[in-house]
This record gives C-alpha cells, structure tokens and sequence, in this order.
C-alpha cells in the first residue's frame, strides 16, 4: 500500500475459519506508513472527548478493537465524522489533521498506530493555530 496524503477508511482482509478471526497489519503492506508507535485508549466515559489537536508528523491510523466509538477530522475545509465499529476497519489519518474521538461505548478499546515516536512538541492545540499553519503549509505546497 503507498503512502497517502488523504484521509482513507481501510478494511482489513479478516483471516476467519472455524476457530476465530485474525487481522494481519503490516507496515507500508495494507496499512500506508512505516510504523513505530502503538497505544490503545480504553476505560474511557461515554462524554469522553479526545484528541483536539493536529499532529505535524504524526499519521495515524485508528482501529476500534472492541465497541465503537466516533472520530471527527476537518479535512478540505469540512468536519467528517467517521463510526468505528468494527475490528476489521481502520480511519487513516494523514498529518496536520484537526482530530477528536467521542461517544466510546462502555467497552470500546481503541488502537492508534503511527509513525513517530512519541513527542509532545509535534502537537498542536489550538485550532486556529493549526489553521494557520496549516494554510502557510499549503500555500508552499509542502503536501
Ligand atoms: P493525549 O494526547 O492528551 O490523549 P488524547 O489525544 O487521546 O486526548 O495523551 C494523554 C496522555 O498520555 C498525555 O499525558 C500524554 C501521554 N501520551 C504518552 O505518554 N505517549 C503517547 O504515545 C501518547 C499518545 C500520549
């Protein structure tokens, strides 16, 4: 699978037969980035809202393993919202991407992997600071 510059929703091929279910990820294969970070969410409130910020090097792709949950990304100047109900299926979201997760079921588990090692100083906060430098990233056509 090639690299993206686009939000993509993934389905994974679910290996069943008699015993149970098994999905396979694998980087640059059927999930598009070289991974080298995992973290799952879980014991989560239903009014729980997360995320709330944009990565500048962080991609992400988010798989509920267990219940549901929703995750919106403003992405071409809209809000998409995103279910994620299912262990077979993955939001891709590409860097410098507005992003917030809500509405987890009691029981959801979701699994966040990415490319980047885990660092504070490539979070953005604040929205109309990532609108900024999102347009000036833009602008230079840097995508
Ligand atoms: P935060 O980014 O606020 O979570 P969310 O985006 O789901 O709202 O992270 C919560 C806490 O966990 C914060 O103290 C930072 C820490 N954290 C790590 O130590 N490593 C990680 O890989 C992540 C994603 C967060």
């Amino acid at each position: 699978m090639e690299k993206s510059n686009h939000p993509l929703v993934i389905k994974f091929k679910n290996n069943l037969d008699s015993n149970g279910s098994l999905v396979s990820l694998e980087e640059l294969k059927n999930i598009p980035f070289e991974l080298k970070r995992l973290f799952y969410i879980f014991n989560t409130s239903n009014d729980a809202r997360r995320g709330k910020h944009a990565n500048r090097n962080s991609e992400f792709l988010f798989i509920c393993l267990q219940g549901s949950c929703k995750v919106n990304y403003f992405y071409d100047s809209t809000i998409h919202e995103v279910i994620l109900d299912n262990p077979t299926t993955g939001l891709y979201l590409p860097k410098m991407i507005w992003k917030e997760m809500y509405e987890f079921s009691k029981d959801s588990i979701l699994l966040v992997l990415t490319n980047t090692l885990y660092d504070k100083d490539e979070y953005i906060r604040d929205f109309d600071l990532y609108l900024k430098e999102y347009q000036e990233i833009y602008e230079k056509n840097k995508f």
